[in-house]
């Protein structure tokens, strides 16, 4: 494909970073800019006013233009006059660790800080291939890790791959529920991690139950192989608990996987910071044996900034209880599709990482239903994993106003 600019015609103004993208845009009408965020809104640069049921891919979990958090973060940026340090553990970062492992009941006891969810993902990998002293990783198909070299490949889509000449040979995948062909990857003892996301981001908001977790937990337990919760997406509130594992019944400490990984919402969408919790013993494999005390970080990781904007947005989510509300909101908006939509439309998901589809036997195409919604004034965008279900991923701050003018509105989409 060639971009305006080779072609002769206008110049792109996407040209240096993906002119590409403009075109995918423009061919949709969906070229825009967001010029100013209001909570749960955003106004484009030609004036029109979008209820936001995306959130930056689920990471403003407290909207857009949050008073107290931007006062509370320039003053953070104003007192901090060194950013990265090498030779400290910042007192931010232990604030921000021990209140992670309180919000986790204590149910571990390390973190480990990073910066994107790839890197966080690709991380725990490390950390149990090293604690394990085994090769491979089972992911599930249609997941979605991130795009960085390995986890794109754990990543259960072709697509993301499918244009590199090289595969590892280490990634196998599994269709979710497909407990046969699970138990038989781990029975060959070579499986250091299964990796699993306990409510999907880009596959139609597809969870698992407690059952299927306790399964899935008791069978990596038996094989000695470590269980890695993705919850770059479901965590810290967004599936209407603070952690996804918890929104699927997967609470008890018999059951709990052995590391959590934890990004998008830790700060509202400002700066990249991602986590992963873990026991002692898979940390203590890793950074315990001589001269290995740093021998997996980043730059960034850790640094002071995102420490504090991690403390000042945990804070406003407990304050206004917003994982509470996302419960709530959530369980709403699923009343609410049944009342008005039944027979056209279905729900998953839960509590504020929800997918529509069409319902069964429902001749309904779901990417026009995206595009009328956002000229009806909704951002919502179709799963990457199954394109005919449409993602919502409001702010956790959305409230029964909010619910309502969505209903309004998709009411209009499905009627275009
Ligand atoms: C479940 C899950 N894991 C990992 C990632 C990768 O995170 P990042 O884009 O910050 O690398 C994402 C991003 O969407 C995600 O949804």
């Amino acid at each position: 494909m060639k971009s305006d600019c080779e072609s002769g015609g206008a110049p792109s103004r996407f040209a240096s970073v993906n002119p590409y993208w403009e075109t995918f845009l423009d061919e949709l009408d969906l070229d825009m800019t967001g010029a100013r965020g209001d909570g749960c809104y955003i106004e484009t640069a030609d004036g029109r006013v979008l209820l936001d049921c995306l959130a930056g891919f689920g990471a403003a979990n407290l909207g857009h233009a949050h008073a107290t958090l931007g006062a509370r973060f320039t003053d953070a940026l104003q007192r901090t006059s060194v950013n990265v340090f090498p030779f400290e553990c910042a007192e931010s970062q232990l604030a921000l660790a021990d209140r992670l492992l309180a919000l986790s009941g204590r149910r571990f006891q390390k973190v480990f800080f990073a910066t994107t969810g790839a890197e966080a993902v690709e991380s725990a990998v490390k950390f149990a291939m090293t604690s394990t002293g085994r090769s491979d990783v089972v992911a599930f198909r249609d997941s979605f890790h991130g795009l960085s070299m390995f986890a794109s490949f754990m990543t259960g889509n072709p697509f993301w791959t499918e244009a590199l000449p090289w595969k590892p040979g280490n990634v196998h995948h599994v269709d979710a529920g497909n407990f046969a062909a699970l138990e038989d990857m781990l029975a060959s003892r070579k499986i250091a991690a299964v990796v699993f996301e306990p409510v999907a981001g880009s596959s139609a908001a597809q969870h698992w139950t407690a059952e299927t977790s306790a399964r899935l937990a008791a069978l990596c337990r038996s094989t000695g192989t470590k269980l890695i919760a993705d919850e770059v997406y479901c965590g810290l509130g967004r599936a209407g608990a603070w952690f996804g594992i918890d929104a699927i019944g997967m609470s008890d400490a018999s059951k709990a996987p052995d590391m959590i990984v934890v990004s998008k919402g830790l700060t509202g969408g400002l700066v990249p910071l991602s986590a992963v919790l873990m026991n002692d013993g898979d940390f203590d494999a890793v950074f315990g044996a001589p001269g290995k005390a740093k021998v997996q970080g980043s730059t960034f990781g850790g640094n002071r900034l995102a420490m504090q904007c991690g403390l000042i947005v945990l804070d406003l989510v407990e304050s206004g209880r917003l994982v509470d509300n996302a419960a709530a909101m959530g369980a709403l908006i699923e009343r609410r599709i049944v009342d008005r939509f039944g027979g056209r439309l279905t729900l998953h998901g839960k509590g504020l990482a929800l997918s529509l589809t069409p319902a069964a036997q429902c001749d309904i195409n779901m990417a026009d239903v995206w595009l009328g919604l956002i000229d009806a004034g909704v951002l919502a965008m179709p799963n990457s994993a199954s394109p005919d279900s449409l993602r919502l991923s409001p702010p956790l701050i959305f409230g029964v106003d909010e619910v309502e003018c969505l209903m309004d509105r998709l009411e209009e989409a499905l009627q275009e």
